[in-house]
């Protein structure tokens, strides 16, 4: 567990243009002086059901701008604002924290959640704030984000409601502006994106698609480990994204869409192409959505060997974050797996729900 308020350092890890990025380095959470609290699981009834970006309601979309709208809205030094919320990524992710664990840890070691086993969980647990937080924002308890839903061929392109700069006269607060002009107006997404445009049918790009989420749901995530990724415990450096420990999904899927929206003119792929800049484009946290949709569904194909990890290093994680009632929260890997006491999930299209499952490469 990293100590986020007291020891803190600015990103550098991972950026490769230092001087010419384009959003902050200074990642640190707002110190308000608070004492960590444990995790409770929430007591409402309700369940947040997720919905699909490309098929919200008029309520879904008009509530998710304005809560969106109200936290840009807040000043950057406010824990649930736009800005404090992005830095999260970046802090975790670029160097910001090294493995205090309260004293007896490895105070020289930088923290990485990715490319390990800490990367399902870790984006599972952000997002359950982020969703409750916009909740919040828009006093409304059962706000819930919705997901990019990329495995399924109408929701490939990427969402309407994040393309335009303006809606209704006013800037719109999906938009953002580092993004891949051209693949923007296109809008089918390349799942197996490696940095080259394919320029194939949208049919042809379709179909693709597919193929890679079997390949990365079935194929190259048969069991616990090539699914969640390699082992990360305390003491160890951070492990590269080269590192043949990456899960199935972070290495494919998840990492194309990074790649693919990510702005190429920009020093470093800004924002979706980097971790210290990804989270200032709302798509980030849509994208994560799917992401850890894609987790659930993992488990609902029933295959045997499709189990979370239950190592004890895995289950005893945590990490820190401030939640809706600007409260500092430590969360553990183990609390992260069942989504019925988390109260959210995801609308499922019951005919369909596996589109995928057919399309072996
Ligand atoms: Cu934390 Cu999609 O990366």
């Amino acid at each position: 567990t990293p100590d986020i308020t007291s020891i803190c350092k600015d990103a550098s890890a991972g950026i490769k243009n230092l001087d010419t990025a384009v959003r902050s380095r200074k990642c640190c959470p707002p110190a308000l002086g608070k004492k960590v609290k444990p995790f409770v699981f929430p007591k409402e009834k309700t369940v947040r059901m997720r919905w699909p970006a490309h098929n919200g309601t008029k309520e879904q979309v008009d509530k998710y701008r304005a809560a969106i709208k109200a936290m840009r809205a807040l000043p950057d030094d406010h824990p649930h604002s736009f800005v404090s919320q992005a830095k999260i990524h970046c802090a975790y992710c670029n160097g910001g924290y090294t493995q205090v664990d309260s004293g007896t840890g490895f105070p020289n070691v930088d923290i990485q959640i990715h490319n390990s086993w800490l990367f399902f969980p870790f984006h599972r647990w952000y997002l359950y704030f982020y969703e409750r937080i916009l909740g919040k924002l828009i006093n409304d308890p059962t706000f819930a984000l919705p997901f990019w839903k990329w495995d399924e061929p109408a929701g490939m392109p990427i969402p309407e409601i994040f393309v335009s700069e303006t809606y209704a006269g006013q800037p719109n607060p999906l938009y953002d502006v580092y993004r891949k002009a051209n693949h923007i107006n296109e809008r089918i997404v390349d799942l197996d994106y490696d940095g080259k445009d394919k320029d194939i049918p949208d049919k042809t790009q379709v179909l693709c698609n597919l193929s890679t989420v079997y390949r990365d749901l079935v194929r190259n995530g048969a069991d616990t480990t090539s699914f969640f990724g390699g082992d990360y415990v305390a003491g160890d450096a951070p492990v590269g994204n080269s590192d043949p420990s990456v899960g199935s999904v972070e290495s494919g899927s998840h990492t194309a869409v990074h790649r693919w929206v990510g702005d190429t003119t920009q020093p470093n792929g800004e924002d979706m192409g980097n971790f210290y800049s990804a989270g200032y484009d709302p798509v980030f946290y849509i994208h994560h959505a799917n992401v850890d949709r894609m987790w659930k569904l993992w488990k609902e194909l029933g295959i045997p060997g499709h189990v979370e990890p239950t190592d004890p290093d895995w289950l005893n994680a945590s990490y820190i974050f401030y939640d809706e009632n600007e409260d500092l929260v430590q969360v553990f890997n183990k609390d992260s797996v069942n989504l019925d006491k988390l109260k959210f999930n995801y609308i499922e299209n019951s005919k369909e729900v596996f589109p995928w499952r057919k399309s072996r490469p």
